[in-house]
């Protein structure tokens, strides 16, 4: 009998540690390659933003290196520790004088090189610009989900810094608005349909619509939608709970341009728009576009949302209500009463955004989205960090204090992923559903130990900073 037991009971506990071993395994694989692809995806588009909206008036050096040499020790360069803009050398025109821009690390010698610039998406802690000497400024940027690269959220992280341009509205730089091209765009009636119609429509439509491919992400939206359909009626066309499908004539990548897409979106009443993830001031195309197309945005994710809306009645936001339940009855009630409904878009038909915080933030900021007569924001960050360094160049010629510049860390500041209490829909094979929070406490390590090995201002090993992530790991 014993022995029996005991020989099934190790075959199980040996099936039992292989499996998760598999699981653990596939979900690193998942979150490697779906980071990759995302990564690609974004850097291509930035650099593509970057290059074709260079203003008139922005010099551009086909020899960068002669002209720079030219001009030996008379411009400081500003090192892009990153392929980002893909640049090997620049002279770029900002307001207070001319900087070289490159991504070639043999400017790290260089006594010219006074500021080291970022990419948050691929910052990594191999090969730092390190020893950084007293006059190495580091800058920031940073614009895409907080789920790129957690360990730049926290305190010992952020601080590291000396600039920032990031989604905070905190920020040196912030790019709070970056996905709203102007004000102009939200007041359209391109793509409204009329409520009349919009009733008619509801025959053969739900009353919500949710278009989503990027499922469990930190936010845990896929929870809390799939909970929602228990309550009413959503159509929902992406990857993620997907229910219904497109139309044959956009169903098909090429043809899905963006217009004809927009029309079906807008024959809706509502629209789910929630976030990847949970951000003061995290704020995407998911937010802005139903309110140009005359659609109410059902909206979760940056808890100050309302620093934002057009106006204080133009979303319904998530977290106001108690639970799904609570939301799926106030939206049909809204649903049903169409003076209800036409409350939130009186904003758009009477021409009128009351938020003077959104109004000024969209014409005070020094780019633009979309528009190739303005500075992209890569551009007005490389200007941003080029001015501070001429301004001490300056004071330090007058024999002044240089001004000194450190990142808060308001600048890039998120609450850890939360998890809704609610089962979820289907319970993929590898879940990410359950990485992210495990990923988040343990970039909380990985940024002390970064934070440690900068001030130790030696280059490091991977195996050394993995070392002391782990250590700290068993305090
Ligand atoms: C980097 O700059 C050095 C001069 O500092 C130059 O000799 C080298 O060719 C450059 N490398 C690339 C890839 O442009
Ligand atoms: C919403 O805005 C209106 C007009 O701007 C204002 O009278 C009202 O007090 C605001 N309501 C809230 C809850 O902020
Ligand atoms: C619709 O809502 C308005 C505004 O709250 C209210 O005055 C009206 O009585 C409602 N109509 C119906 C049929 O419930
Ligand atoms: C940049 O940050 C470093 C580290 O915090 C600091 O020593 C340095 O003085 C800062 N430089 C400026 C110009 O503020
Ligand atoms: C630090 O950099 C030097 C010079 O590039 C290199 O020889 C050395 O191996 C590096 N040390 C570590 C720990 O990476």
């Amino acid at each position: 009998m014993i022995p029996i037991w005991g020989k099934k009971f190790w075959i199980y506990c040996i099936l039992v540690a292989f499996f998760f071993l598999l699981v653990t395994l596939q979900v690193f694989l998942e979150l490697g390659r779906f980071e990759k692809q995302k990564k690609a995806r974004a850097l291509l588009q930035d650099v593509q933003k970057h290059t074709e909206s260079r203003p008139i008036g922005y010099t551009e050096k086909h020899n960068p290196h002669e002209v720079f040499d030219h001009g030996m020790n008379k411009y400081p360069i500003m090192l892009w520790w990153s392929p980002l803009t893909g640049e090997s050398g620049r002279l770029g025109q900002c307001e207070r004088g001319t900087c070289f821009f490159t991504i070639n690390r043999t400017y790290y010698e260089n006594p010219m090189t006074k500021a080291f610039l970022f990419y948050g998406t691929d910052f990594n802690i191999d090969n730092l610009p390190l020893p950084r000497k007293s006059y190495h400024e580091w800058a920031l940027f940073h614009e895409e989900s907080p789920k790129n690269n957690y360990k730049l959220f926290h305190p010992p992280a952020i601080t590291l810094f000396n600039h920032t341009a990031t989604f905070s509205q905190h920020s040196h730089l912030p790019l709070t608005s970056q996905y709203l091209e102007n004000l102009q765009s939200l007041k359209s009636y391109q793509f409204m349909v009329p409520i009349q119609n919009k009733n008619m429509l509801r025959r053969r439509l739900a009353p919500l619509v949710y278009v989503q491919s990027d499922c469990d992400p930190p936010s845990d939206r896929d929870t809390y939608v799939g909970e929602l359909m228990k309550f009413i009626a959503v159509d929902s066309y992406g990857d993620c709970l997907h229910n219904r499908d497109l139309p044959d004539q956009v169903n098909n990548p090429s043809s899905m341009d963006d217009a004809q897409f927009y029309r079906i979106l807008a024959q809706y009443k509502f629209i789910l728009a929630f976030e990847n993830a949970v951000c003061d001031d995290y704020i995407t195309e998911k937010l802005w576009r139903p309110l140009k197309l005359g659609v109410v945005p059902v909206y979760y994710g940056a808890p100050n949302v309302m620093d934002w809306l057009p106006s204080n009645k133009s979303a319904i936001v998530v977290n106001r209500f108690f639970s799904p339940r609570e939301l799926a009855e106030h939206i049909k009630q809204m649903d049903t009463n169409d003076t209800l409904y036409m409350e939130y878009l009186e904003w758009k038909l009477q021409d009128r955004i009351s938020n003077t915080k959104l109004v000024s933030a969209i014409r005070d900021r020094k780019w633009g989205v979309q528009d190739i007569t303005q500075e992209n924001y890569i551009d007005a960050f490389e200007c941003m960090v080029c001015n501070k360094v001429w301004d001490n160049m300056h004071l330090k010629d007058k024999g002044l204090p240089a001004k000194q510049w450190k990142a808060e860390s308001s600048h890039l500041n998120c609450p850890g992923p939360e998890l809704f209490p609610f089962m979820p829909r289907h319970t993929s094979r590898s879940s990410m559903r359950d990485m992210w929070k495990p990923s988040f406490q343990q970039s909380r390590k990985e940024a002390k130990a970064l934070r440690i090995l900068v001030e130790r201002n030696k280059n490091f090993t991977n195996q050394e900073f993995w070392n002391l992530v782990f250590k700290s790991g068993s305090e």
